[in-house]
């Protein structure tokens, strides 16, 4: 069985990808701020160990790496926080905090990784979980567009620097879809209609659908993708002409 590690396992996409990992060969770590919330996920899922730790802290990353049994083969980097409001509005300590999260946190999270894989010459993959605002920033959500982009550039300069190493980095950017931070933002029923209404798809996506994309980057078949953002949203970055007046 291959080692995985997933950040942000209690949340509504880290349950998905733990589960579709657990069941697909994978030994998971679950790894969580707080032991309980890594434990929802794992309670429910085999192959599956629950650890706490916090991304924002090296080392409390040291410490989680010396605890899981196996050097990873796929580190899965979906811990991330929002914090809503207008730019003139934001609190600084918001503004640094999602930045420590999202992308300093990945950061500390897949290079302590990196390191372990590269001493014990063990190939595998990185993903970092963006979102479509990394490729088009949307208003009032703070810092979170500036770390997902942030967090494909990091993507991009992991993947040339460990390439080396038979390392692939990629990024998954998912849009709108109905778990996670995002369920009760859709539990209203005309944003829900309205937004899956602008996805030319006609629908939110499921976190089943992020997870499904992490199994295929993880995968043998994905073993020259490196270095990409793949966008999982139906389509909706691209349908700014869709949504035009026409007369
Ligand atoms: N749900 C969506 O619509 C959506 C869309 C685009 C991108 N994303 C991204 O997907 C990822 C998962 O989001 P989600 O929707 O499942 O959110 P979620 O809030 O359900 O889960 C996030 C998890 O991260 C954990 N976490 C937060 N800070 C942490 C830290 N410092 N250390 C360890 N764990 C920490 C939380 O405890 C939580 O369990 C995030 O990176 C998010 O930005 C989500």
């Amino acid at each position: 069985m291959k080692q995985a590690i997933v950040t942000g396992a209690g949340g509504g996409l880290g349950f998905s990808i733990c589960k579709s990992l657990s069941e697909n060969n994978f030994s998971v770590a679950a790894v969580d701020l707080n032991l309980t919330d890594s434990e929802k996920t794992s309670d429910k899922l085999n192959n599956t160990k629950p650890y706490a730790a916090d991304v924002r802290d090296e080392e409390s990353i040291i410490s989680l790496y010396e605890k899981i049994d196996n050097t990873p083969d796929l580190i899965v980097n979906n811990a991330g926080i929002a914090r809503f409001g207008k730019l003139l509005d934001q609190k600084l300590s918001d503004f640094q905090d999602v930045v420590q999260t999202n992308l300093i946190g990945s950061f500390i999270v897949a290079t302590e990784g990196a390191k372990r894989m590269v001493k014990e010459d063990k190939k595998g993959s990185i993903i970092n979980i963006t979102s479509v605002h990394s490729v088009n920033p949307g208003p009032g959500v703070g810092a979170y567009p500036i770390t997902k982009s942030g967090l494909y550039s990091l993507t991009k300069l992991m993947a040339l620097e460990w390439g080396e190493y038979g390392i692939r980095v990629n990024a998954i950017a998912p849009g709108f879809i109905d778990s996670g931070m995002s369920k009760p933002f859709f539990e209203n029923p005309k944003v829900r209609k309205s937004r899956g209404k602008a996805v030319p798809l006609q629908r939110l996506g499921s976190a089943d659908d992020i997870a499904n994309t992490v199994l295929f980057l993880a995968s043998e078949e994905a073993s020259y993708i490196n270095a990409n953002e793949i966008v999982v949203d139906g389509g909706v970055i691209h349908s700014v002409l869709m949504h035009l007046p026409r007369d």
